[in-house]
């Protein structure tokens, strides 16, 4: 039977070619739908493709009766109800690192614009003015980039920062490789009184919420740069104006907010507003086409290969597993399953009832969520799935054709 996809919110082109090679249909969607309209196109739908404002909520699973899996082609997974999809044995794949590129670059940029006095010289001649001088303007060559979080971001940041001849040092909370020359740093306050330009690259956690205060700006160089391009809640924002008041900070560069607007046509309001040595933008750290394109063949190859292999690595909220390509031939038998005594000992029983010999057989748990992938010779007899799927602890079962 052919499968089909069905992708909405205009997901990137890139993300056809791996799903119309694993053999499924593809339906395309420009825009999130309203939710009768996308009951009614999950209805028939094996794999689904969404982006962030697409709620999958437990009505759209209800209404996605043959769905297998889901890609959230997208960062978060905020809008779809991760319990009730593993319930149902529907893995949700998503590209967290899609984008690290994208915000690497902004952050670089921003740190450039901020050294040179950019904004505000920009600033005046879009009034008509001429600020034609040196002032306050640095090269970035030689100066000491602080980088706090040196997870992915962080740690492309550094290899880009010091191709152009910055000092870099480093602060994490877990030990992390050094690249090139950038030197670890053990405690935040010697990252802050050292820094030229200090920029975040944490996660929003309650021990980096708030972490720029009113007391760690006063611990910064007087005249640093300070630049957030990765969670809205990291920096006390009042604080942050009064340290850009008082020259404390010399400049500053934000992409993320502790309110951001829901949509385009909310206003968007912030006390940085009021200063000319600031570039704010509308959180688009992450929003390029190279990382969208990124995005597009990750999440797709990841369904595709659940599809045709039944390959589960890099799915949120399933146990992983990369049982590799099936030998021609060969069937694989894919069951999820409540994690449970005696959910194996009645699987194999079937299995064996069937006739089948086992040449592989793979088990990976979750919680509560089972995952066993079996590779079996010999035919199976009509209706092993309907038999394996009644079986007590059963959740999806499914076979894939080598
Ligand atoms: P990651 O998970 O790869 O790296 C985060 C690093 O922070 C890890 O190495 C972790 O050990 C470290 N860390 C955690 N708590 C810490 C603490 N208290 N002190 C020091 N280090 C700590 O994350 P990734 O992909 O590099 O993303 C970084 C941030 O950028 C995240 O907040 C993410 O949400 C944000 N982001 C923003 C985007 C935008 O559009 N502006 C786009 C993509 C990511």
């Amino acid at each position: 039977m052919t499968q089909s996809a069905v992708l909405f919110e205009n997901i990137h082109a890139l993300a056809d070619a791996p799903l119309t090679s694993a053999g499924v249909d593809l339906v395309r969607h420009g825009a999130a739908l309203p939710v009768d309209t996308l009951h009614s196109e999950l209805a028939q739908a094996s794999l689904a493709g969404i982006r962030s404002r697409t709620k999958m909520n437990s009505a759209a699973f209800d209404a996605a009766p043959q769905l297998l899996a889901l890609g959230c082609f997208c960062i978060g997974t905020n809008q779809v109800d991760l319990v009730t999809a593993a319930d149902r044995g529907i893995p949700v794949f998503n590209a967290p690192f899609g984008n690290t590129r994208s915000v690497a670059e902004l952050t670089l940029a921003s740190a450039i614009m901020l050294m040179r006095g950019i904004p505000m010289r920009s600033a005046a001649a879009k009034a008509g003015k001429w600020m034609k001088s040196a002032d306050g303007a640095h090269e970035v060559r030689g100066k000491k980039l602080g980088i706090v979080g040196y997870g992915n971001i962080g740690s492309q940041l550094s290899v880009l920062a010091s191709g152009l001849g910055m000092h870099v040092y480093f602060h994490d909370v877990e030990p992390k490789l050094a690249h090139g020359n950038a030197r670890y740093v053990d405690n935040l306050d010697e990252l802050l009184a050292l820094s030229d330009v200090l920029t975040l690259h944490v996660p929003s956690t309650p021990r980096t919420q708030g972490m720029i205060d009113a007391a760690a700006l006063s611990k910064m160089k007087p005249g640093a740069m300070l630049i957030n391009q990765a969670r809205g809640d990291l920096m006390d924002i009042d604080a942050v104006a009064a340290a850009l008041e008082s020259g404390q900070l010399g400049g500053v560069a934000v992409d993320v907010f502790p309110v951001e607007p829901a949509s385009k046509s909310d206003p968007f309001v912030s006390p940085l507003q009021a200063f000319e040595n600031v570039i704010l933008t509308p959180h688009i750290g992450g929003s390029t086409l190279e990382a969208q394109a990124a995005i597009g063949t990750d999440v797709a190859s990841k369904l595709a290969r659940f599809l045709t292999e039944g390959a589960t690595k890099g799915a949120v909220n399933v146990p992983e597993m990369d049982p590799g390509p099936l030998s021609a031939g060969q069937t694989r038998l894919l069951s999820f399953h409540g994690n449970a005594p005696g959910y194996l000992t009645r699987l194999n029983e079937a299995v064996s009832a069937s006739g089948a010999n086992v040449t592989a057989q793979r088990l990976e748990t979750k919680g509560e969520l089972g995952f066993v992938a079996a590779d079996l010779d010999g035919e199976l007899p009509a209706g092993f799935v309907d038999y394996v799927s009644a079986l007590e602890g059963s959740i999806k079962t499914r076979l894939i054709k080598g």
